[in-house]
């Protein structure tokens, strides 16, 4: 869990739904601070095989009692439909009750971002090719995931936004050993293609109409 994600966490214990946990290393982590986690996914195998408790559920159509915090660690952007997956965010939060968001915006990236991409990755044996088009072979390669202002304004709908920063992104997506330089380069080099956010749900006041 890098420093982001704990100043954008409450202080444990903390009832937290991670939703779409992956191999499970940000649930078992929040665990192990002492948070009440509760971990879907669509495939809860790999989580499992990591020793997190991990739930098979779908997040569009997921019940339960209220959490204090969900956390969406680059999971929005697969979830079908996104409204409902955000309807779902949104009824599952406890009024008052955080939203985290670590996301990917694969729509912001350019030729240029997409060039350095495919090129680094070749580099680092990812891919076995150069890539003649670039940005046509990332526009393809993530058609069905959904476009950051989709997300963003799916967010904004039903939370109140308290902090959004665009970030870099493609460095993570590469790893590796080089990751850290290759994050200071994408800074430097070209335009974010990831935000993280916190928001918290919207507090409705009861008017008795007079
Ligand atoms: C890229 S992985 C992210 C995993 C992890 N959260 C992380 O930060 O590394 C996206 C995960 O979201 C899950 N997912 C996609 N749609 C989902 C849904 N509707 N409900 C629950 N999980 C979903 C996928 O199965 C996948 O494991």
């Amino acid at each position: 869990m890098d420093t982001w994600m704990l100043s954008a966490l409450p202080d444990a214990p903390a009832r937290v739904l991670d939703a779409g946990c992956g191999a499970g290393a940000l649930a078992a982590a929040l665990i192990a601070r002492g948070h009440d986690v509760t971990a879907i996914d669509l495939d809860p195998s790999a989580a499992r095989a990591a020793g997190v408790p991990a739930r098979e559920a779908d997040l569009t159509v997921y019940e339960d009692d209220p959490f204090d915090v969900i956390v969406l660690s680059l999971s929005l952007h697969h979830m079908h439909p996104l409204e409902a997956a955000l309807d779902r965010t949104a009824a599952l939060l406890r009024p008052g009750g955080r939203l985290v968001v670590d996301e990917f915006a694969w729509d912001w990236a350019d030729a240029a971002a997409a060039t350095w991409f495919y090129d680094v990755g070749r580099l680092l044996g990812r891919f076995d090719r150069p890539e003649p088009d670039p940005l046509a072979r990332w526009r393809a390669a993530h058609v069905d995931h959904s476009p950051a202002g989709d997300m963003l304004d799916a967010v904004a709908a039903r939370f109140e936004v308290v902090r959004m920063r665009r970030v870099p992104y493609l460095f993570r997506y590469l790893g590796g050993e080089h990751a850290a330089r290759l994050k200071e380069i994408e800074e430097v080099r070209h335009q974010p293609t990831g935000f993280r956010l916190t928001a918290v749900t919207r507090v409705t006041g009861v008017t008795n109409g007079t």
